[in-house]
């Protein structure tokens, strides 16, 4: 039986196929208030802000590829029964090939009724641009992303994803953002951990740290996994 390989990643996983992550320089944060733009609150004050914030990056998710390192997580599948839970609300996992992806935090694509939250629509491509007056289905839409001060509904299905890990793998996150950066504490004991990161945050010693970026960390993963498989 195939060992269970569970991926955490974050912005850095699509830092590759030119997405801008969050807090690098130059990062999104930097250039957008970002209470203003993913937070309950600010949706509230400004709902036009924030759907013209997730229309830009909508276009700019249908201008890119996914990259190495999306396509080595879909190899490794192979060799191991990976399951991948994401930071990331772009779809570059699923167009990558990789068969089991969980989003923490939300998905670009798609767009859920304001008035029922299990209503969610995948957009078309040639209508990717929502504002708080755009009806679908009689319904008010509003990005299906988890924004600040919300709860994050798929943490417990990645708890149990975490647990039942034989190998953990986590890329390209700051480890900033709760209750994500939490997941690695649900790893059971003594399962390897790797973490590809090439600025990493702090982490525990038993952590076997990969600096690299993601497509050339993903395929030095790769050897280590099948050297010891
Ligand atoms: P951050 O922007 O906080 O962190 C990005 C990480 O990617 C950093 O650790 C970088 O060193 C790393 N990185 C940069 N280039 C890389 C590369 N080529 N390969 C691999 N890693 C690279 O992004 P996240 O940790 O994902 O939430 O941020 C978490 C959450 O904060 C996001 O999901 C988003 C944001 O607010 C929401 O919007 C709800």
């Amino acid at each position: 039986m195939k060992k269970r390989l569970v991926v955490s990643t974050g912005a850095g996983m699509s830092a590759e196929s030119g997405i801008s992550t969050f807090r690098d320089a130059g990062g999104l944060w930097e250039n957008y208030p970002v209470m203003e733009v993913a937070s309950a609150d600010g949706f509230r004050r400004n709902p036009a802000l924030i759907h013209r914030f997730y229309n830009e990056r909508r276009a700019e998710l249908v201008s890119v590829e996914p990259n190495a390192g999306h396509r080595g997580l879909v190899e490794l599948e192979k060799y191991f029964d990976v399951h991948i839970i994401t930071q990331n609300v772009d779809d570059l996992h699923e167009r990558a090939g990789s068969s089991s992806v969980l989003h923490l935090h939300g998905e670009l694509m798609k767009v859920r009724a304001m008035d029922n939250e299990s209503l969610l629509y995948t957009l078309d491509k040639d209508h990717l641009e929502t504002t708080p007056d755009t009806l679908i289905d009689g319904h008010h839409v509003r990005p299906h992303i988890v924004f600040f001060q919300e709860a994050v509904p798929n943490f417990e299905p990645a708890v149990d994803l975490v647990q039942s890990a034989d190998i953990m793998v986590i890329i390209g996150t700051s480890l900033a953002v709760y209750p994500a950066a939490a997941l690695l504490n649900y790893a059971r004991r003594g399962i390897p951990v790797y973490y590809i990161d090439p600025r990493p945050a702090s982490v525990p010693a038993s952590v076997h740290v990969i600096a690299q970026g993601a497509g050339e960390g993903v395929a030095t993963l790769t050897r280590e996994l099948l050297n010891n498989i």
